[in-house]
Formats: structure tokens, C-alpha cells, sequence
């Protein structure tokens, strides 16, 4: 069963200054509510009952939002008939319960991130999601622990992109194909064109086993200097660990990058 999830929330936000100057790219609100919370409500729909947040020690923001009761209680107090109030706190304490924090204090890569959880990790697989990228209109981190159920296997979430666009994204190769999914035989960060096997992006949500920790801890820095979380998973099919790609229909939003994040209102409004 996949209980856990980890959040990598450490990260610069480059593509969002200025606005991730001040506040962290996760706690952007979209709708009147920051990603990282529908991200949070789509774990809890699939049945996920922690998670663990890689956040830098200097960023203290994110620890606040949901840790902030004297604030909540004081306010309670104050304005007794708030009823909308009292759910927002509700709200939050509910998540409160569910949060453990490990620290990462330069973004140095997801694989890293993953690697500060080490303690935290009790099952023999865990959910990965990066709080950029939003999906709406179906449950894609349930669609894939319905699929890890079924095949014991790894899974990671992907979609089609435009050929042109395969540069941005870590691309997968596959084999047996079906309508919802794929056996995954390679995985490359941000391709070239001519050097992607398919046009199948990862979008963000992995379902990634316990032993990969043994993988990291043994890796080398790969581009940028951060450890990578694409080449850990390289390394583990290369052993023939087996991953399978799940194809996701739902729509998926883009919130990295300005653009994304404009447009991120807008669509979800559309779809709640
Ligand atoms: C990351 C991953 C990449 C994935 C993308 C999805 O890239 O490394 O494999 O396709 O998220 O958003 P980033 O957005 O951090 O450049």
C-alpha cells in the first residue's frame, strides 16, 4: 500500500521571479488556494496519509502556513460567528497531522531531495510529486497506485507533448503499449529531438521504490551539479527493475512556469 508521499519543495522558482522572491512558487495561490494544497487533496483522495516536505531550513514560510495555531486561535477568538474561519482552520489542522519535514538547504536536485527522507520511508514504495505541475479533472496519483497495485511495479506519470517541445521535459521510451500504459525501457532528461525515443513527457508524480535510496546514495552529481532523480531511475531499469508508464488523460497544468501559472486560475475554474 503507498501511504507516503514525498513533496520536494526546496527548489529556486527561478521561472516565477519576482513573485518567488517573497513567497515560495508552492504557496502561489491559485483560486484562493496554493498549489501545493490541491496538490495535497489529490494525495488524500488516493489515499495518501503523510507526507514529507523537503523544504530549506531558511525558508520557514511553508512551515508556517500550516503551523501557525496561536495565529488561528487568536482570530477564532476574536470573531467567534466566522464560520468560514473555523473550516479554514479545521482544514489546516487536518493537514498539520499528516506532515513530517526534512530539510534540504540548496536545491540540489530531486534525488537528493528524496534522499533526506530516508528516515521517514517505511513501505517498500513511495509517491514523488513535484508541486509545479497541477492536474485537474481526474485523480492521477490514484490512477497510478491502482496501477502499482495491479503490477507491483514502479510507476511514473506521463503524457503526450508536442515533438518540438521534448526538450523541456524527461522523456520516456517504451514497450508494450497498451491504451493506459507502457513498460518503460529508457528515461532522458530534457532530450534533444533527435535523440528522444518517443514523445511521452513525465509529468511530475512518480511512484518510486524504497531501494532507490541505495541508488542515490552511491550517485554522482549529473547536470546542473544536482543529483537527479531521472538518472537514479535509469540506473534501477538498467538492473531491470520494472516501471511502467501511466498514461494520463486528465488535464494537466503547467505551473513552473509564468505562463502556466497565469493561465493555472483560469483552467482550474473551468474544471471545479
Ligand atoms: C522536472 C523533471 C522532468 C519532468 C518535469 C515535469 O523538470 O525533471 O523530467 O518532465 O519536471 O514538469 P523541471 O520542471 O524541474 O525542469
Amino acid at each position: 500500500m503507498i501511504k507516503q508521499a514525498i513533496i520536494p519543495l526546496a527548489g529556486l522558482g527561478t521561472r516565477l521571479l519576482p513573485l518567488s522572491s517573497v513567497i515560495p512558487k508552492e504557496l502561489l495561490p491559485i483560486n484562493g488556494k496554493p498549489n501545493l494544497e490541491f496538490i495535497m487533496e489529490e494525495c488524500i483522495q488516493a489515499g495518501i496519509k503523510q507526507f514529507i516536505f523537503v523544504v530549506p531550513k531558511n525558508r520557514p514560510i511553508i512551515k508556517k502556513y500550516f503551523f501557525n495555531d496561536k495565529f488561528y486561535k487568536k482570530i477564532i477568538k476574536k470573531k467567534k460567528k466566522d464560520k468560514r474561519l473555523k473550516e479554514v482552520f479545521k482544514r489546516i489542522k487536518r493537514y498539520q497531522k499528516m506532515i513530517k519535514f526534512v530539510y534540504q538547504n540548496k536545491p540540489e536536485g530531486t534525488g537528493h531531495a528524496v534522499l533526506q527522507c530516508k528516515k521517514y520511508l517505511n513501505g517498500t514504495h513511495f509517491l514523488m510529486l513535484l508541486a509545479d505541475d497541477l492536474i485537474v479533472k481526474k485523480n492521477c496519483s490514484k490512477e497510478m497506485i491502482a496501477l502499482h497495485n495491479k503490477t507491483k511495479g514502479s510507476v511514473i506519470a506521463t503524457k503526450r507533448v508536442k515533438r518540438e517541445t521534448v526538450s523541456r521535459w524527461g522523456i520516456l521510451g517504451y514497450k508494450k503499449k497498451t491504451k493506459n500504459s507502457f513498460l518503460i525501457n529508457e528515461v532522458i532528461e530534457k532530450p534533444k529531438l533527435r535523440e528522444a525515443p518517443s514523445n511521452y513527457a513525465i509529468i511530475g508524480r512518480y511512484i518510486l521504490p524504497k531501494k532507490i535510496l541505495s541508488v542515490l546514495k552511491n550517485q554522482s552529481k549529473g547536470k546542473g551539479g544536482e543529483i537527479h532523480i531521472t538518472d537514479a531511475i535509469k540506473t534501477l531499469i538498467k538492473k531491470n527493475e520494472k516501471f511502467y508508464g501511466n498514461i494520463f488523460k486528465g488535464k494537466y497544468i503547467d505551473c513552473g512556469t509564468l505562463e502556466g501559472f497565469v493561465n493555472s486560475g483560469l483552467t482550474i475554474s473551468k474544471y471545479l
